[in-house]
C-alpha cells in the first residue's frame, strides 16, 4: 500500500509538471481526483482488504495525498490564469488588443470658429483688452437708436434683421454691446466682444443669415485715430504675419466718425493679386472708426472729455482666409470630419 501511494504521488508530480493548458489540468484532475475512477478513489477501494490498524493509518495517508494533489491542482490553475493575462497584455496571444485607441475616448474637437475667436481675443487681451459678451436677443434701441441709427436712417436696411415680439430682434451686429458696457462702466473702457449676429442674407458660399463678429471698443482721454491704427496694426501683424500691411479706406458707419474699412495685404498671394483678392492684392477684414459723440452720449460718457475708437470684424471670413475654406456653410453643417481638421 505504501509503495502504491508513493508511486501515485510520483506519477502525479510528473503529470503536473507537464500541464500547459486548462484542458491538460482538467484531464490530470480527473485522472487523480475523479470520483468514479480516479487514482485516489481506487486506493480508497483497496482499504477494506487491510487489517484494522492498517486501515486507519492508510486511510489518513490517502487523505493527506488527496489534499496535497488538490492543492497542487489549485495552484496550477492560478498559474495558468496569470500566464493567460500576461500573454493578453503583451499581445502575444490572440485576444483583445489593449494597445488600440479606445472608442469611447473620441469626444469631438474644438470648432475652427472657436479656435479663431480664442486666438483673436487672446491677441487683444495681450494688449490690455477685457473680453465681454452681450445678449443675442436685443432691443431695437440698442441695436439701432443708441448707435445713432434713427428709425428712418437708410443704413438700417443692410442691418435689418429678424424681429421678435416687444420691439426685440436678433442683433445684427455686436456693436450694441458698446453702449450696454458704457452704461455700466466708467472710462477707461477697453473691451473686445465676440458673439453671434444675424442678418436677412440669402445663404450662399460666402453668406449666412447667422455669423460671428468680434467688436472692439477703447475709450479714454485723448484717444485719437493714431491709437486705432496702432492697435489694429499690431493685431494684423500678429494674426497674419509680420509682413502684413494695412490700408484704411474711408467709409461710412452711423456710429463712428470718421469711419474706415480696413484691408490687409492678401494672405494668399502676399499682395501680388490672385483670385481670392480679386487681383487687388488686398482683403477687407473689418470696419472701424472713432466713436460718434452721439454714441458716447447714449452710453453716458461726456464726449468733451473722452474719445475712443471702435472696430468690428467678421470671424467666418477671417477663419476662411486662415484655413483656406471656400464655403461658409461648412462651419455650420456640423460634420465632425470637417471640424476635426483644425485642432
Ligand atoms: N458694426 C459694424 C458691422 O457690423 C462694424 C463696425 C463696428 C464698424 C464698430 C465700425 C465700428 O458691420
Amino acid at each position: 500500500m505504501q509503495d502504491k501511494l508513493v508511486q501515485i504521488e510520483k506519477e502525479f508530480e510528473q503529470d503536473a509538471a507537464q500541464i500547459a493548458s486548462v484542458e491538460n489540468l482538467e484531464a490530470v484532475r480527473i485522472k487523480y481526483l475523479g470520483r468514479k475512477d480516479g487514482e485516489i478513489t481506487r486506493v480508497f477501494k483497496l482499504l477494506p482488504q487491510l487489517a484494522v490498524p492498517e486501515k486507519a493509518r492508510f486511510g489518513q495517508k490517502i487523505n493527506e495525498l488527496k489534499e496535497k494533489i488538490s492543492q497542487r491542482i489549485e495552484q496550477k490553475a492560478k498559474e495558468l490564469e496569470t500566464q493567460r493575462k500576461q500573454a493578453l497584455l503583451s499581445g502575444a496571444a490572440a485576444g483583445p488588443d489593449t494597445s488600440l485607441p479606445s472608442i469611447k475616448g473620441r469626444i469631438g474637437a474644438e470648432h475652427p470658429l472657436a479656435i479663431v475667436i480664442e486666438e483673436i481675443c487672446g491677441l487683444f487681451v495681450e494688449m490690455g483688452f477685457r473680453v465681454m459678451e452681450g445678449p443675442e436677443i436685443e432691443t431695437e434701441y440698442y441695436n439701432f437708436e443708441a448707435l445713432n441709427i434713427p428709425l428712418e436712417h437708410p443704413s438700417r436696411e443692410a442691418f435689418d434683421t429678424f424681429y421678435l415680439e416687444n420691439r426685440c430682434l436678433l442683433r445684427s451686429h455686436t456693436s450694441p454691446v458698446q453702449v450696454r458696457f458704457m452704461e455700466n462702466n466708467k472710462p477707461p473702457v477697453q473691451i473686445v466682444v465676440p458673439g453671434r449676429v444675424y442678418r436677412p442674407d440669402a445663404t450662399d458660399a460666402s453668406h449666412s443669415y447667422m455669423f460671428h463678429q468680434i467688436e472692439g471698443l477703447l475709450i479714454d482721454k485723448g484717444i485719437t485715430f493714431a491709437h486705432l491704427k496702432g492697435v489694429l496694426g499690431v493685431f494684423a501683424k500678429k494674426l497674419f504675419g509680420e509682413k502684413t500691411q494695412m490700408r484704411f479706406r474711408p467709409h461710412f458707419f452711423p456710429f463712428t466718425e470718421p469711419s474706415a474699412e480696413v484691408d490687409v495685404t492678401c494672405i494668399i498671394c502676399s499682395g501680388k493679386g490672385c483670385s481670392v483678392c480679386k487681383q487687388s492684392g488686398w482683403l477687407e477684414i473689418l470696419g472701424s472708426g472713432m466713436v460718434h459723440p452721439n454714441v458716447l452720449k447714449a452710453g453716458g460718457i461726456d464726449s468733451k472729455i473722452y474719445s475712443g475708437f471702435a472696430f468690428g470684424m467678421g470671424i467666418e471670413r477671417i477663419a476662411m482666409l486662415k484655413y483656406g475654406i471656400d464655403d461658409i456653410r461648412l462651419f455650420f453643417d456640423n460634420d465632425i470630419r470637417f471640424i476635426r481638421q483644425f485642432s
